[in-house]
């Protein structure tokens, strides 16, 4: 079938995303975003997720559908999320997206989240393709992936403790910033200068492997020194080292993979992937060293339908249908597909 019409769906944690695709084109893609009803918690609370999830799903697919100019009964298919995630909020978009696949006789695919992020640049890069090494950097994952060929995925590191994301945001929380913290860390990174002091960057020794955790204590005590000693430097300054101790190892151990694979092409996704200092070193290092890099626009970057339906596609295209009786699962590894 060439350039099915694909509505995929993503409620994995926190954004409830609807969108159709057809081909590579984004007909729609409509998000409702749950940071207010989180932000008083300073964090996604699993349960509220899933309840927000649910007075979303509806509206955001006949939204979608209606931008879209496409009725139910034309799609070729229906993608959700299968995980990883949380589960109760997983359950809500897959469900939704089964039943309504059900009753229109289409086509049902579960997609790995993470394959989809990996399918986000092609949305806006027709020209992205295997082999490549791809950042996946979000909330919950810090990876690097040698994406060998559609569908082949070697995992050449991770995080071992802290995802990036979950670094900017339990540091923006310590420091006052707010929640989600990345956004807030890049806005106020803008204003300031980085060298005021270097935090520690870990794992020096493993090419490709994160850990975060460390950073976000050598922050609480630098401030809490700075604050007894009555010398504590502007906000921005102190975010502006943050983001320059976690863009650094990510930018490091991205062209370390790029180095060792011989790729000549970068990619990257998750929520981190819009933070405007990263995309800048990232462009910097690729132009160096005369790779192509496909980041997807920030909107992309963060979790969506589209990558769901963009994964989705690629999934139908492979008879890759999920059987009904499947269900979601929050531990899914790209390198187990
Ligand atoms: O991919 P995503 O939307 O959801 C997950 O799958 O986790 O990523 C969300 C994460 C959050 O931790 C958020 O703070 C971070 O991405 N993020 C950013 C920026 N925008 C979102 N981190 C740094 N700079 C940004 N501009
Ligand atoms: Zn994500």
């Amino acid at each position: 079938m060439s350039n099915p019409l694909i509505l995929g769906i993503e409620t994995s944690c926190d954004e409830t995303g609807v969108a159709v695709v057809r081909g590579h084109e984004v007909l729609a893609s409509v998000l409702s975003s749950q940071v207010d009803a989180h932000a008083r918690f300073g964090g996604v609370v699993p349960e509220v997720a899933a309840r927000a999830h649910v007075e979303a799903i509806r509206p955001m697919a006949h939204l979608a559908l209606r931008q879209a100019g496409v009725h139910s009964d034309q799609l070729d298919a229906v993608a959700a999320t299968r995980g990883p995630g949380l589960v109760g909020a997983l359950m809500v978009g897959y469900s939704f997206a089964k039943a309504l696949a059900w009753t229109l006789e289409t086509p049902f695919i579960g997609v790995d989240h993470m394959e989809g992020h990996l399918f986000a640049p092609r949305l806006e890069h027709n020209e992205f393709e295997p082999p490549a090494v791809v950042l996946l950097a979000s909330g919950g994952h810090s990876q690097i992936v040698h994406v060998r060929s559609w569908g082949t995925y070697e995992v050449l590191g991770s995080t071992i403790d802290d995802a990036a994301g979950e670094a900017f945001d339990k540091i923006a929380r310590f420091m006052g910033l707010g929640f989600p913290g990345g956004p807030a860390i890049d806005r106020a990174a803008s204003d300031g200068d980085p060298t005021i002091v270097k935090f520690p960057r870990a794992l020096r020794d493993r090419p490709y492997d994160f850990s975060f955790s460390g950073l976000k204590t050598s922050v609480v005590t630098f401030l809490e020194k700075a604050k007894a000693s009555n010398t504590v430097p502007p906000l921005p300054d102190v975010a502006a080292a943050v983001q320059e101790a976690i863009v650094d190892v990510l930018v490091d151990k991205t062209f370390n993979a790029v180095e060792a694979t011989g790729v000549d092409r970068v990619a990257g996704g998750g929520g981190v992937l819009a933070n405007r200092r990263l995309r800048a070193r990232l462009q910097d290092q690729a132009d160096r060293r005369g790779v192509a890099l496909h980041l997807p626009s920030p909107a992309l970057c963060t979790d969506n339908g589209a990558m769901i339906a963009a994964a989705g596609e690629f999934r139908l295209e492979r008879g890759d249908l999920t059987p009904w009786d499947i269900d979601v699962s929050s531990s899914l590894r790209l390198a187990d597909l």
